[in-house]
């Protein structure tokens, strides 16, 4: 688990545990994520990542895009199949087909950041050989970081006002990681 110290870091370390999984929770300490062999030497021995990571003091469109390159590389040379990562709503199409940052009264203040995490996708597209398997998800709206746990989700188009606790997140997260059944894609999750 990169970024296994923040919010859906500390719920998905803990969903992974209560389903009996041995985890490595690293942070920032243990290794730089946009380092490729940082990476390889922390994915080493492992059957999957889970990548959830802010840099508050990074440019978001160089940050984002280094992640996925050095996980990209660095994941399949430690023989790490499959990657979960942690995307953003707001560059999710909603169900009408609009992205959810173009939708009428979304807050623009934060566009830099809404393309920077774009663009850490389309990198992971570009860079990521067929040996990793990968699906970047996100919230289909944004976090409820004080709700109680709905216990259920569903992959859903971006919505606004939709809401998930990191708890029913985290759910999507491991079953990600148990029986993948998104592919190189990336898909909003809300909580049922
Ligand atoms: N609406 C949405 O779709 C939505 C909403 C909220 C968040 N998100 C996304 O979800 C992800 C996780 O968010 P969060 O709230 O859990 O973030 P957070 O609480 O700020 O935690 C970020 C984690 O990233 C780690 N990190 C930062 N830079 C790193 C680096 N260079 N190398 C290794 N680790 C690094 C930090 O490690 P240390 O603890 O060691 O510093 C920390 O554990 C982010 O990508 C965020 O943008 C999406």
């Amino acid at each position: 688990m990169f970024g296994a110290g923040g919010r859906v870091g500390r719920a998905a370390v803990a969903e992974a545990r209560r389903r009996g999984h041995e985890v490595t929770a690293a942070g920032r300490a243990d290794g730089e994520v946009t380092d490729p062999a940082a990476v390889a030497r922390l994915a080493a021995g492992h059957d999957a990542a889970i990548v959830a990571v802010y840099d508050p003091g990074a440019r978001p469109g160089e940050f984002f895009p280094a992640v996925a390159r050095a996980v990209a590389q660095g994941l399949p040379a430690a023989g790490v199949k499959r990657l979960v990562s942690v995307g953003l709503a707001s560059v999710l199409p909603t169900a009408a087909g609009d992205l959810l940052m173009d939708t009428p009264g979304y807050p623009q203040e934060w566009r830099e950041f809404y393309a920077g995490h774009g663009a850490g996708t389309d990198a992971l597209r570009a860079a990521a050989p067929d040996a990793l398997d990968w699906v970047v998800l996100s919230p289909a709206g944004d976090f409820d970081h004080d709700g109680e746990p709905a216990g259920g989700y569903a992959v859903a188009p971006a919505a606004a006002g939709s809401r998930i606790t990191p708890a029913d997140f985290a759910r999507a997260l491991l079953d990600e990681i148990e029986v993948p059944a998104l592919h190189r894609t990336h898909a909003g999750v809300a909580a049922v």
